[in-house]
C-alpha cells in the first residue's frame, strides 16, 4: 500500500499547504464536484448526459460493462458510497433491483433524484459502522476504497461480508491504479514537478503571481494481492476481475495529455504501457463459509 497525494496550484496562497484525506460527506461531495441537482435533472436524458456516458473518461461506463456480467436483474442489491448515483439509477431504468445508500443525501439531491427516478430508494449507511440492516444477494463498491488505510479497510470489508447472504456477491472497483512503479513515476514525480514548477511557473508568466502548492493526501493505492487478501479475511472469495480505463492516470499530466493528443500513435503506446497502471479494477468475490 502506498499513500496517493494530488498536487494543485491555490491562487489565494503562498508557499505550501497539506491537506489529509476526505472523511465527511461534505468533503467527499466537495471532490466530485458537489452533488447538488441541477440542469442536468430536467430528463433523464440530460442527467445520463450529464452524469453517465463520458462522466470522468467514462468511468461509469466502466464500471457498467463489468456489473451486467456479474449481476442479474433479481437479485436484491445495495450499493454503498454511492454518491450522485449515476451508475445505479442506470441501472435501475433497465430493471436491476437496487437500493443506493451513502453516508448521507441533501433533502434537495434526494428530492430531485426521486422526481426524475421515481423508483430510486436510498439508505444512510456508514459501512466503516455497521452492516445493512438486513442481508442482500449483491453489494456494488464503487470509488470508495482509496480513503480508508489498513485498518479501516478491514472493518468495510468485515461490514460488507456481513451485508451478504451466503454466496452473495460483492462487485468492487479498485478506486485508483495499483501501487507500482510506473504508478509512483506519475503520481509521485510527474504530477508532483509538474505542478510545482512547469504549472506554477507558466501561470508566473501569464500573471506575475507565485502561486501556492496545496498536496492533498487523496488516499491509498494498493495492488491486487492487497486487495485481494483483504477481501479473503473477511470471507470473500475472489471469482473474477478485469481491468479498465487505460489512459487515465497519463490524462493526469499536462505534458501527457498533450502528447495523447497530438498523435494516434502516442496514444497508442501509452495505451499499451498503461496496462500496468489500471485507474480501473473491477473484481467480483463471493460470500463463503
Ligand atoms: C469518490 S465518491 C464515489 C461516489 C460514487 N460511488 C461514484 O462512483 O461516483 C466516494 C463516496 O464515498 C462516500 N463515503 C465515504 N466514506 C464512507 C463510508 N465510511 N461509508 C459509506 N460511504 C462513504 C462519500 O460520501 C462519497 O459519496
Amino acid at each position: 500500500m502506498r499513500k496517493w497525494y494530488k498536487y494543485a496550484l491555490d491562487q489565494n496562497m503562498r508557499g505550501e499547504r497539506f491537506i489529509g484525506t476526505d472523511e465527511q460527506y461534505s468533503e467527499c461531495a466537495l471532490a466530485m464536484g458537489g452533488y447538488n441537482p441541477d440542469e442536468a435533472y430536467g430528463s433523464k436524458a440530460d442527467f445520463f448526459n450529464k452524469y453517465f456516458f463520458g462522466y470522468h473518461l467514462g468511468r461509469l461506463q466502466c464500471y457498467d460493462n463489468f456489473i451486467r456480467g456479474h449481476l442479474s436483474k433479481t437479485d436484491n442489491t445495495i450499493s454503498i458510497a454511492s454518491g450522485r448515483g449515476a451508475a445505479e439509477l442506470f441501472l435501475l431504468e433497465d430493471g436491476y433491483r437496487i437500493t443506493c445508500s451513502d453516508l448521507d443525501i441533501t433533502e434537495m439531491l434526494y428530492q430531485e433524484t426521486l422526481k426524475l427516478f421515481p423508483q430510486f430508494k436510498f439508505h444512510k449507511l456508514n459501512i466503516l459502522q455497521s452492516p445493512t440492516p438486513a442481508p442482500y444477494d449483491a453489494l456494488l463498491c464503487l470509488s470508495l476504497i482509496y480513503l480508508f488505510d489498513d485498518v479501516k479497510l478491514s472493518a468495510c470489508f468485515d461490514n460488507i461480508s456481513r451485508s451478504l447472504s451466503p454466496g452473495g456477491r460483492l462487485i468492487l472497483d479498485s478506486a485508483g491504479s495499483p501501487d507500482n512503479f510506473l504508478s509512483y513515476l506519475i503520481h509521485e514525480c510527474l504530477l508532483k514537478w509538474e505542478t510545482a514548477y512547469l504549472l506554477r511557473a507558466k501561470r508566473l508568466l501569464a500573471t506575475s503571481r507565485l502561486d501556492g502548492v496545496v498536496t492533498q493526501h487523496h488516499g491509498y493505492r494498493r495492488t491486487d494481492d492487497e486487495i485481494v487478501q483483504h477481501a479473503r479475511q473477511a470471507g470473500l472469495k475472489l471469482l473474477d476481475r478485469q481491468d479498465y480505463a487505460f489512459l487515465t492516470d497519463f490524462k493526469r499530466s499536462f505534458f501527457l495529455n498533450k502528447l495523447i493528443a497530438a498523435s494516434k500513435v502516442s496514444e497508442t503506446a501509452l495505451n499499451y504501457l498503461g496496462k500496468h497502471i489500471p485507474y480501473i479494477r473491477m473484481f467480483c468475490f463471493e460470500k463463503v463459509g
